[in-house]
């Protein structure tokens, strides 16, 4: 099975000491504003495989094959597609997803920055967890090799009235969170699925229905300052 890495929010993450989006066929991570380095959107794939390269090098750019940087493979095309002009033969169904030099002006200097911002964020998540009730809320991460991009928040049982006098108690108090952690919880539930997915075959992953009902994600940046971690652990666990 090939494997593809979704490194989106954990850059710099490792596992068994090696960088995370090493270990794939294919990584891909995100440059959203809201993750550990941005170029305002956009992101990157990587991948050791020549030939994939080559393939990614034009999906980015409408599928065409002179994005592509090797002779051979654009040579290919050519030969084989004579009735076309060659510079606009498009392989594959693509979009622009192109970056821009101004994108890749801030990210290479949120680069300079990561490693220290990671430790930051890290050192975010030790207090928010140190913080939480662990009658309430599961606190037994694996942290090692983490690179934290928002505090967890779970619930050791499932309980729907909690959840949702929770959900009203973070809204009052201005308590931005997302529920189902990254992307929107159990993604066999989600439309796009339906119909590929069996009906229910959700249930069988009662890990990820867990986090689906009663997960959330609360924003962590660097610059967090320690009293407002303090505060929001409080707010959290006064809702016994
Ligand atoms: C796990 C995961 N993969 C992919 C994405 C999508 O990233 P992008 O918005 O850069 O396309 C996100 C978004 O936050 C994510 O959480």
């Amino acid at each position: 099975i090939p494997l593809v890495e979704d490194v989106c929010e954990a850059h710099g993450a490792t596992f068994k000491t090696r960088k995370l989006g090493s270990y794939g066929l294919i990584s891909n991570f995100s440059f959203y504003y809201a993750h550990h380095m941005s170029t305002i959107e956009g992101g990157m794939v990587c991948t050791d495989d020549e030939e994939i390269y080559q393939i990614l090098r034009m999906f980015r750019s409408h599928g065409m094959i002179r994005e592509a940087n090797n002779e051979e493979v654009k040579n290919k095309y050519i030969s084989n597609y004579k009735d076309l002009n060659p510079d606009f033969i498009f392989a594959f169904p693509g979009y622009n997803v192109r970056n821009t030099e101004v994108g890749a002006v801030i990210g290479r200097n949120q680069l300079k920055r990561l490693d220290e911002n990671i430790k930051k964020r890290n050192k975010n998540l030790a207090l928010f967890l140190d913080g939480l009730n662990k009658k309430l809320y599961r606190k037994d991460f694996i942290l090692e090799g983490c690179s934290n991009y928002a505090f967890p928040l779970v619930l050791k049982k499932p309980d729907f009235e909690f959840r949702d006098r929770l959900e009203s108690h973070m809204r009052k108090n201005g308590i931005e969170f997302r529920r189902g952690n990254a992307g929107g919880g159990n993604q066999m539930r989600q439309p796009y699925l339906r119909g590929i997915v069996k009906n229910k075959e959700w249930e069988k992953y009662p890990e990820a229905e867990h986090i689906h009902h009663f997960g959330w994600y609360i924003g962590n940046y660097p610059d967090l300052e320690e009293l407002k971690i303090l505060n929001l652990c409080k707010l959290l666990n006064d809702l016994y």
